[in-house]
């Protein structure tokens, strides 16, 4: 089948009937396009385990805060199309803002609890946007089976809730970090690093992977894990640390002590560039 691409909600319904119709599984990586290995890890998985996959791109206005960089966001719609024709995706919906948002929205989707820590404590109404893109994103294509990264942690712990609450008729799959062979996390953000900066960017994952080596050892207090993982990181120059946090993995909720599954979650900044990581704790599978 020849790719469809789709720039309304009408014309992704109409093209979705005979589909829905027809009882195919139908699957959707969401996007905000400038699409990178990591996304195309999500596209292939897709494309394998579903009849038909569906991609969305759309550089979502309402998750931006007022000085974040929504205006300077990669938008490479071209590029982006042609990976998703090499990996044999058969709808991309790529809507405008008004489309999507053709009048102020004043219907929202929040979570409480899940989104209090991490991203959520800097970031006050990114999830906001998030839950409220995707429930408008599920409404319009309707996909059995939804893909997403490992690396935007929070971002799934709270879809997963979302779906949960809200009853919403798809499946979340998880599919893991893809990184550079230096363990830099990919992000469609990496590009605005300068050579420097990329260089510093390592220890990033460098401080995890220490702090999942010293809890495998038995170390399990989170307060000088965090500390020492601050110093690995404020080793480089030209490094903001935004939050460096133990959670559990459920509520995402503060751990004192890592003695249930875990997560360890950082956002930095590197000069007005702010990469986010993560690993995932599960304290009896790390011995
Ligand atoms: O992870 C992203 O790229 C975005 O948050 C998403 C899920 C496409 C919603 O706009």
């Amino acid at each position: 089948m020849a790719m469809k691409v789709c720039n309304t909600i009408r014309q992704t319904r109409e093209f979705l009937r005979a589909i829905h119709e027809g009882g195919k599984i139908l699957g959707l990586v969401p996007t905000m396009g400038a699409l990178h290995e990591g996304h195309l890890s999500l596209i292939r998985r897709c494309r394998a385990e579903c009849d038909l996959a569906a991609v969305s791109i759309f550089v979502n206005p309402t998750q931006f805060g007022p000085s974040e960089d929504l205006d300077s966001y990669p938008r490479t719609l071209d590029a982006d199309s042609e990976h998703c024709r090499r990996l044999g995706v058969d709808l991309i919906f790529a809507p405008t803002d008004k489309e999507m948002y053709p009048s102020a929205n004043l219907t929202w989707i929040n979570l409480d609890k899940l989104t209090e820590h991490l991203c959520g404590a800097a970031r006050p109404l990114h999830f906001r946007g998030v839950c409220t893109v995707l429930a408008k994103l599920f409404n319009i294509i309707r996909p059995d089976i939804a893909y997403f990264g490992q690396k935007d942690a929070q971002q799934l712990a709270v879809l997963r809730r979302m779906v949960a609450d809200l009853n919403v008729p798809v499946e979340i799959r998880t599919c893991p970090t893809i990184r550079e062979p230096d363990g830099l996390a990919l992000s469609s953000r990496n590009q605005y690093l300068t050579a420097d900066q990329r260089r510093q960017a390592t220890c990033l994952h460098r401080a995890l992977s220490w702090a999942r080596e010293m809890i495998a050892a038995g170390q399990t207090d989170s307060a000088p894990l965090i500390q020492t993982m601050q110093e690995i990181i404020a080793a480089s120059p030209d490094v903001r640390i935004d939050y460096i946090s133990i959670v559990d993995n459920d509520l995402l909720q503060p751990l004192s002590r890592v003695d249930r599954p875990a997560l360890i979650a950082l956002a930095v900044f590197f000069g007005n560039v702010r990469l986010i990581d993560n690993i995932d704790i599960t304290p009896h599978t790390l011995k």
